[in-house]
């Protein structure tokens, strides 16, 4: 790979928005970083896959290392790893909060506090986070407390980290995806789902990732979250 390679991370990688996006950060040249708990070795030389919970800090180190050991350099970062668990709050369980804080929130932290040291020493990088229109727009059809309190604390710390680093070459943003056609959606749900969002149709992975390759260009935007969501932001 020659120095110039520019190189993505992108986390929970192995299907849905995230393989959407390693396809796509590929296509457009650069070396790919992908990460899930259970993501094959890659065929593809340009990409390196590195298994593991990313909410655990020594998995977040073994990414960010692989970038800087393989490739040199950390050009994107793309949080996307993120668990969903849809239930009246008083229904949570220790369990169901553990596990969303340890990936939406911890897996967002370690990553983007070691890649971010990277990007400092480059003077260069842009950090994207998947959050969600429910940050937004709650639905009364799909109580999901603890989406709104980590995503919500992702599309803030968003607005935090752009500010914080505006004058270093970093920046940082957001998508908010409405519901998307992913393996996180058994096809049996489509429908219902469909009809949540005011077009009345759901969402499709190429449609995060253009948001996504958007903000990869756009040199003057950051703490800007993109609403991707048919709508649903702006009211029922
Ligand atoms: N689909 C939607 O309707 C929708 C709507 C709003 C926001 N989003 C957000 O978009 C992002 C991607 O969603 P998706 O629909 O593509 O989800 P998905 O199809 O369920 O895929 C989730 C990915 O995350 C990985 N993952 C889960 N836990 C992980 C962990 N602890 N460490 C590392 N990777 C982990 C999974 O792989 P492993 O199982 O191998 O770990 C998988 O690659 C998420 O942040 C989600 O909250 C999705």
């Amino acid at each position: 790979m020659s120095k110039e390679q520019k190189v993505a991370i992108v986390t929970g990688a192995s299907q849905g928005i995230g393989a959407g996006l390693v396809q796509a950060y590929r296509e457009n040249g650069y070396a790919v970083v992908a990460n899930s708990r259970g993501i094959k070795p890659s065929s593809d030389e340009g990409v390196v896959t590195v298994p593991g919970n990313i909410g655990d800090r020594r998995i977040a180190e073994q990414v960010v290392n692989t970038a800087i050991e393989r490739f040199g350099r950390i050009d994107t970062l793309i949080n996307n790893a993120g668990i969903f668990i849809g239930k009246p709050f008083t229904d949570y369980t220790q369990e169901d909060f553990n596990s969303v804080l340890d990936v939406n929130v911890a897996g967002f932290f370690h990553v983007t506090q070691l890649a971010l040291g990277q990007m400092l020493k480059q003077g260069r990088g842009h950090i994207v986070q998947i959050t969600t229109a429910l940050v937004d727009q709650p639905l009364s059809d799909i109580p999901s407390g603890l989406a709104a309190l980590t995503k919500g604390g992702l599309d803030a710390v968003t607005r935090g980290l752009a500010i914080e680093y505006a004058k270093t070459g970093i920046r940082v943003n957001a998508v908010a995806p409405g519901i998307i056609r992913t393996p996180m959606h058994a096809p049996a749900t489509h429908e219902f789902l469909a009809g949540q969002h005011p077009m009345g149709r759901l969402g499709e992975i190429e449609e995060i990732v253009d948001a996504v390759l958007y903000l990869e260009r756009a040199g003057f935007v950051t703490g800007e979250t993109i609403h991707v969501d048919g709508g649903q932001h702006a009211g029922r």
